[in-house]
């Protein structure tokens, strides 16, 4: 019986990652497909399985929304009984959430070898929970996998003790294999030119004040602006009083195909979202960033990205979307791979498992 590989994830771009890894990894191994449950809302989980075709998870650990510690603490003590129970070879966890750190965690203390998926990222607030997820994970990942040659770069620089390889970035696989199945977004966002947004970020989202500074410049947009609200957002626009009176169409969450849509076919994007920045980016559609750093510089580099710092969106976010909309899309789209680094991620766990379990 070839050893057993437990792939983790539980927010909604997670399971849209798993979806490729899971099949590149079953050819290395048998996996055990681990959802951490903590996004549970039909549009945020289900219907990515849905959409996907992604079969349902072996084990759902159910853990649901509560505080950090909390949240974390529940995965950790869920997944170390599935762990000790199955003896994985190896745990793959993807990116940055809580759901990694926690599933990182359970298995390296169990000594089971972690695979940390989109590795090597790093943003200046190192107080931000997503910054300190990833750098705690880089840290006891035995394979690290880098989506971009700075990433790689960065990891060996910081001489990390895993194994370092660059694949690439699974989000670009999802894209490619997806991209003839996207509907028209015209049923959502109209017929004419308009701009697609998405907010979710706790930093902005969970500060009023700023949150309100960025809805009321999206308001004040020369195009219509259509946000889908993620759970977080819709209850922080509710407590900001905020109600549009011009340009912004407040929509419901979208499915993933539903999302990828509305990129393509919008004439620029306006994002909190590691994703949603890199999704513009390689369907050549330019987007503002409204944060003041990004872990994605190279769209930025290229010409296809540009940073609205949120405390200033007030006076500078319609001013940088109008030169944006100006924009062909012209930018090299090859960054982050080909679009096979499920395959290149799979392959470097083939050679970790040859390898044996005295991992380092
Ligand atoms: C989480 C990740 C973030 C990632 C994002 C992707 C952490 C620390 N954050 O942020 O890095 O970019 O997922 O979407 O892991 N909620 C629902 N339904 C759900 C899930 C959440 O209503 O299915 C609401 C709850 O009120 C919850 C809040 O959203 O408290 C925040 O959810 P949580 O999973 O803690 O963080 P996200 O903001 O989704």
């Amino acid at each position: 019986m070839p050893d057993e590989i437990a792939l983790c994830y539980g927010t909604r771009p997670q399971v849209i990652k798993a979806s490729v890894l899971r099949d590149a990894l079953k050819r290395v191994g048998p996996v055990l497909a681990v959802d951490t449950g903590q996004h549970y809302d039909y549009e945020l989980n289900a219907l990515l399985y849905e959409q996907l075709g992604v079969a349902p998870p072996d084990a759902l650990l159910g853990v649901g929304s509560a505080s950090h510690a909390e949240q974390t603490a529940a995965i950790l003590r869920r997944a170390e009984p599935l762990f000790l129970a199955r003896r994985p070879a190896a745990v793959v966890v993807i990116g940055d959430t809580n759901s990694t750190l926690g599933c990182a965690l359970a298995a390296v203390k169990l000594r089971i070898p972690v695979v940390h998926v989109e590795a090597g990222l790093r943003a200046a607030d190192a107080m931000m929970a997503e910054e300190v997820n990833r750098r705690l994970v880089d840290a006891v990942a035995a394979l690290l996998c880098a989506p971009s040659p700075a990433a790689a770069a960065r990891l060996r620089a910081e001489r990390c003790d895993g194994v370092v390889v660059e694949t690439g970035d699974v989000a670009h696989d999802v894209l490619r294999r997806q991209a003839g199945r996207l509907p028209d977004p015209a049923g959502v966002a109209g017929a004419g030119r308009y701009v697609f947004a998405t907010l979710h970020r706790a930093e902005l989202v969970d500060r009023p004040e700023l949150l309100r500074g960025v809805l009321e410049a999206l308001d004040r947009a020369p195009l219509p602006v259509v946000l889908p609200l993620h759970p977080r957002t819709r209850g922080a626009v509710g407590s900001a009083g905020f109600a549009p009176r011009s340009a912004l169409r407040l929509l419901p969450p979208q499915g993933y195909l539903e999302t990828l849509g509305l990129i393509r076919g919008a004439s620029a994007v306006v994002t909190d979202s590691g994703g949603v920045q890199r999704e513009a980016y390689w369907l050549g559609v330019p987007c503002v960033t409204v944060r003041r750093e990004t872990e994605w510089l190279e769209t930025v580099e290229l010409g296809a990205n540009r940073l609205v710092d949120p405390a200033t969106a007030p006076d500078t976010l319609v001013e940088v979307l109008v030169e944006r909309l100006a924009l062909s899309g012209g930018w090299p789209r090859d960054r982050y791979g080909a679009g096979d680094a499920a395959g290149r991620v799979a392959e470097a766990v083939a050679r970790l498992l040859a390898r044996g379990p005295a991992v380092g």
